[in-house]
């Protein structure tokens, strides 16, 4: 049993989740008209109405005890301090640094965080303007307009999604593209009609060997020197985000064309650094400042507001309670505007890499659910195609609906339709439809009894499904940078209250291991002994047909 088990407010919790399941929503509703005032929070650009899950007052406060218990204030001093809190890792956790406005030091190993944030800033500054004013030319004097960013996982998600959502904000001075699979259909589909004089491509990995995007990054170099021009143009169409310097430059990119990152910084928690420079780049760095500064907001929020009262804290234990205690298995993120299209990825990546997991930081087995699985789609195509699950399904998929009041685009009578359906979404899913009502509704239809009888129970909606509803005020580049900092410190609560470490991916290295070996033998043609029976006949039934 790990530690967690053993706390009061954790035995407690597991009573009142046996309790409450049987309660519905409609209930609690009818009883309290303050539910919504009760459970919801309002920040400046943002809010969050969690009034629709099934909890009460009780159970709210034995989730408070547990983050209480759990020590919560006390892990989030560390890590805004500097502690090394991925403990597997022995690394500090300072994303939060990035978009820090104090002068004071922040020393890590010897180091001021803080200087280099700053160096970086104003370094990422310099060169956006150059590339956006068109005073950075390529090999033959032409301007850059075109930026490809090679990353994946952290190093393309985060800046290919915010890219995505605030696109309005882009003035055109450069297009930003990303590539990010390693299949090669994408990178020939995206450089097809580019221009290999006015490309710059931005290499973005952190460790550097990330195989996708190193043969990426060959392929595109392939492409730029195949365009007639000799070596020393190199520096002047790639620049690096990266760690690992020494690997940068042996690829061939020049030192001062190197962006650095630091380990104190987790991939999926890196688009405030450099790895965001195809942010600056689309947007200006005004509006990057922006997005930091919204981040930093939430930062102030997260670090200042009682825990009652905290967004981040809260949609953590709503979560918590949701699937560790009621039992949902997984979690749904519906975005209600078609520039958040990416942000089920981001956060897929954000959550199931950070909390997907089964030891404490201890390294004790946990035998309770850790983090849902993430999924979703933008919400009003999901209306019409999963949603059918979301109602009536044997499995309740707690939810996050997140929109925006006002319309970054506005197209007369689009939004209102939009955010009709967003609202009417919620409330069905919480409310449902009971047989008594479907049948008197059909009744009232004219159907025949027999009609009635037979289709009635295909019309029940049991409801009593939990959803959060998080409203921007506007999509733009502050609120972004709140709402995506948000769910980080979400994450970050998540994983102490689980006692798990959300900052190491051990995770993702058997696979990736697995698959270098198995990539020699099938450039080789030799399959290795020690592959089970199913691998190694579809390694043999792959190599014979090619
Ligand atoms: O998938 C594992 C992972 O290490 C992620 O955590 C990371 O965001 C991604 O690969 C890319 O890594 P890198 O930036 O080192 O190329």
């Amino acid at each position: 049993m790990s530690a967690r088990q053993t706390l009061a407010s954790w035995k407690k919790l597991q009573q009142l989740a046996q309790e409450k399941k049987s309660q519905h929503m409609n209930t609690l509703f009818a009883e309290d008209g303050e539910r919504f005032n009760k459970f919801s929070i309002e920040l400046p650009n943002l809010l969050l109405d969690y009034s629709k899950n099934l909890i009460d007052s009780e159970t709210l406060d034995t989730l408070l005890t547990l983050a209480q218990e759990t020590e919560v204030c006390e892990w989030r001093a560390k890590m805004f301090g500097g502690d090394k809190i991925n403990k597997t890792e022995d690394r500090a956790v300072l994303h939060t640094a990035l978009r820090r406005k104090s002068d004071e030091p922040l020393i890590i190993d010897g180091e001021n965080v803080t200087q280099h944030v700053q160096k970086q800033l104003a370094e990422m500054e310099v060169f956006v303007d150059k590339v956006r004013q068109g005073h950075w030319l390529g090999y033959s004097g032409k301007r850059i307009t075109d930026i490809v960013n090679i990353g994946v996982g952290g190093s393309n998600l985060g800046p290919q999604m915010v890219t995505e959502a605030l696109k309005h904000y882009s003035d055109g001075s450069v297009n930003v593209h990303y590539v990010s699979n390693v299949d090669g259909a994408q990178i020939v589909e995206v450089l097809r009609p580019l221009d290999p004089e006015k490309v710059m491509f931005i290499v973005s990995s952190k460790t550097f060997t990330t195989t996708e995007t190193m043969t990426n990054a060959r392929t595109a170099m392939k492409w730029l020197t195949s365009a007639s021009f000799d070596e020393k143009s190199i520096a002047k169409h790639f620049v690096a985000v990266t760690a690992n310097k020494e690997n940068a430059m042996s690829f061939g990119i020049e030192e001062q064309n190197i962006f650095d990152m630091w380990d104190w910084v987790g991939g999926r928690f890196s688009l405030w650094s450099a790895i965001g420079l195809a942010i600056a780049l689309d947007l200006g760095f005004d509006k990057f400042k922006e997005l930091l500064d919204g981040a930093h907001e939430m930062d102030q929020h997260f670090i200042n507001a009682p825990l009652k009262d905290n967004m981040p804290a809260i949609m953590a234990l709503i979560s918590v309670w949701n699937t560790t205690f009621l039992g949902a298995q997984s979690q749904a993120i519906l975005p209600y505007d078609q520039t958040l299209h990416m942000l089920t990825a981001y956060l897929q990546q954000a959550e199931m890499e950070s909390n997907g997991k089964s030891v404490t930081w201890d390294g004790v087995d946990v035998d309770y659910a850790t983090v849902p699985s993430i999924w979703g789609e933008l919400g009003i195509n999901g209306q019409h195609a999963f949603y059918q699950y979301l109602h009536q399904s044997n499995n309740v998929v707690p939810a996050d609906f997140i929109g925006s009041v006002e319309s970054v685009t506005p197209v007369q009578g689009h939004h209102e339709t939009l955010m009709a359906n967003f609202f009417a979404q919620t409330q069905a899913l919480m409310a449902g439809v009971n047989e008594e009502q479907v049948r008197a509704d059909l009744k009232a239809k004219g159907r025949t009894p027999e009609y009635i009888d037979q289709v009635a129970p295909h019309k029940v909606h049991k409801g009593n499904r939990p959803t959060n509803t998080i409203l921007m005020k506007r999509i733009d580049p502050k609120t972004i940078g709140s709402l995506i900092a948000a769910y980080e410190h979400k994450i970050f609560v998540q994983g102490i209250v689980l006692q798990i470490c959300s900052f190491d991916q051990w995770g993702v290295e058997l696979g990736k291991g697995l698959a270098a070996e198995i990539q020699d033998e099938l450039e080789s043609g030799n399959i290795a002994n020690g592959h089970d029976c199913s691998t190694k006949s579809l390694l043999k039934f792959y190599l014979s047909t090619k």
